[in-house]
């Protein structure tokens, strides 16, 4: 077990703090049971029948009591995905989106398509100025930036195609619960409230759980009785307590308190799309993954189909060979993602070209392994390179009957546009960033687009998010994915590496560090202390430029090992946490 860390019990100082900043009315500290503090994060856990790995301990607690109670790895998810609406407000979401891909105990695969929509009254260039200019931040904080939320209609089309524990109220009970009892902050979430408190005061105009005069500390318990009342009324009257009557009602009241544009029409004409999952093969391995509107699969299976011929596990973990040729094998797919993909149903993505093993051979044929090719459209000093803000989150799960669940949802940057719905209680995304704004010009993540994810009325905007399962030999052999922004993709294709060519056990496969390139800006992003100086060095001889970032994906893993045993790993860079039984 890899213990990140474990509280110690309150100090005195903390609860005098606490007693004197009870300020709004949906934010109460108050002491509780010390064994509250006591909990340890568990990053590495081992299981024989049936594993959660989640960004939340409380989460991860909330998923294996639905599978003990009898619920299948279906049933667990929807009460993650609640419960970390709660516990994991950064991420976890009522007010945003995602993916899921699913592998049932007979082997077949689905995914379903929740991820927002833009507004009915979006328009291309609504983000533009008079000449043409991207606004700065106007489609990342805020109103405006909110896409038309599909949580709740997912969870609600997942729950009725494949839940086993019929009665939802089982499944949404723990958030409630959690939101209205309250829980004990992370020291990551505290962090949080402070860094982006100056952007919750400036997007909302009403007090907030999220908000409160003083500064956050070790020992804070967030209460949310504005959420409880919320997630009440989707359990009593599933989606239709979120997409109409109050909760719509305060949602559209909120939009007006802005520049928001989502109308009453948005809300109830969304729907979630089931898909069919991108499938395709690395070596004796089958990948399961996630097609447009997420560009996740095709650059997943075209980066390994890339390298899929080169004798990686020779070359070595991050030696100079392979990391050149994953490196340049990124550059090319992230050059295809900016050009070809968007949402499927506004724009013809060219899914089967970009997976023809006769154009990814082409792709590759101008790899040097003795030199970078430089990506040939760098704007100067235009593009920003990814750092911390993203954030999404990711959960895998598989049941004691095999069924295996990869999901990944997010409100796009922390806590989203920043806006909370006023007495509803929860952050609305900020998914409109990951439009193009305009051909060429980056997004937060430094990803640039074109006509393929220009911003249309109801399209659904263009994602990074790769949840993922892995078969080998027919058996189920990995469930992965991660939140990350636009090193997700590359993270999953590490991670995934790390393990069948580099023979890692997957908390070393998960814990080794990371490098990234994204096509433009033509950089190598590498995690603090990741590579060797020599390693850096080698890399610079073949032309790379590098940039060091704190850490990038935060991937959450179960591994199937070759006795059936459940190895759950989530990230060391996180508090994420894993448990089976
Ligand atoms: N919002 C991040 C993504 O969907 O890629």
């Amino acid at each position: 077990m890899f213990n990140f860390h474990s509280y110690n019990k309150f100090k005195f100082l903390t609860l005098l703090i606490l007693t004197l900043s009870i300020l709004f009315v949906d934010c109460r500290n108050s002491p509780k049971e010390q064994n509250e503090a006591d909990y340890e994060i568990i990053q590495s856990a081992k299981g024989k029948k049936a594993m959660v790995v989640s960004a939340h301990h409380l989460a991860t607690k909330v998923g294996n009591e639905i599978l003990q109670k009898g619920g299948n790895a279906i049933d667990a998810t929807i009460a993650v995905q609640y419960a970390l609406a709660v516990v994991y407000p950064r991420a976890g979401n009522i007010g945003g989106g995602g993916f899921m891909v699913i592998r049932t105990k007979d082997g077949n695969y689905d995914s379903i398509d929740y991820r927002e929509k833009a507004p009915k009254a979006s328009t291309r260039d609504m983000y533009l100025d008079d000449e043409g200019n991207v606004i700065p931040g106007l489609s990342r904080n805020g109103h405006l930036a909110v896409g038309v939320p599909g949580t709740v209609d997912g969870m609600e089309e997942v729950h009725k195609k494949y839940g086993k524990i019929k009665d939802f109220k089982v499944l949404i009970q723990p958030a409630i619960d959690l939101a209205s009892n309250g829980f004990l902050l992370t020291p990551m979430e505290i962090e949080r409230f402070n860094r982006f408190k100056k952007d919750f005061v400036k997007y909302n105009k009403s007090p907030n759980a999220f908000i409160k005069d003083t500064l956050w500390v070790e020992g804070d318990r967030l209460v949310q009785k504005d959420l409880a009342n919320t997630l009440t009324l989707i359990r009593d009257n599933g989606k239709a307590g979120f997409y109409e009557g109050e909760t719509a009602d305060k949602l559209i009241a909120e939009m007006k308190t802005g520049n928001g544009i989502i109308t009453h029409d948005d809300l109830t004409s969304y729907q979630s799309k089931w898909r069919a999952p991108l499938v395709g093969n690395y070596k004796d391995y089958k990948i399961i993954s996630m097609a447009p509107p997420s560009s996740g699969g095709i650059a997943l299976l075209q980066m390994l189909k890339m390298v899929e011929k080169y004798p990686l596990a020779d070359y070595g973990f991050q030696s100079k060979e392979a990391m050149h040729l994953m490196i340049e094998a990124e550059r090319r797919v992230y050059s295809d993602r900016a050009k070809h993909l968007g949402d499927s149903d506004f724009y013809k993505v060219p899914q089967d070209s970009l997976l023809d093993a006769e154009y990814i051979e082409d792709r590759m044929r101008d790899f040097n392994p003795k030199k970078s090719t430089p990506s040939d459209m760098v704007a100067a000093g235009s593009f920003a390179v990814p750092m911390e803000t993203f954030e999404t989150t990711h959960t895998s799960v598989i049941d004691e009957a095999g069924n295996a669940v990869s999901v990944t949802t997010t409100l796009n940057s922390n806590y989203g546009s920043k806006v909370v719905v006023s007495n509803a209680g929860f952050f609305l995304n900020n998914e409109m960033d990951d439009f193009s704004a305009k051909p060429g010009v980056p997004n937060q993540f430094g990803l640039v687009g074109n006509e393929a994810n220009a911003i249309e009325p109801e399209k659904r905007m263009l994602s990074s998010m790769t949840p993922t399962i892995v078969e080998k030999d027919g058996e189920l052999f990995m469930v992965l994915g991660a939140p990350g922004g636009s090193t997700i993709i590359t993270a999953v294709f590490q991670v995934f590496l790390n393990v069948v060519e580099f023979g890692m056990p997957l908390d070393d496969a998960l814990f080794a560090k990371r490098f990234h390139h994204q096509w433009l800006p033509d950089v190598v992003l590498y995690e603090n202390g990741g590579l060797t100086e020599a390693s850096k060095q080698s890399l610079k001889d073949l032309g790379h430029s590098l940039k060091d970032v704190k850490y990038m994906a935060l991937v959450k893993a179960i591994h199937v090992q070759p006795d059936g045993a459940l190895h759950g790993v989530g990230d060391n860079r996180s508090e994420d946490h894993a448990a089976g039984y």
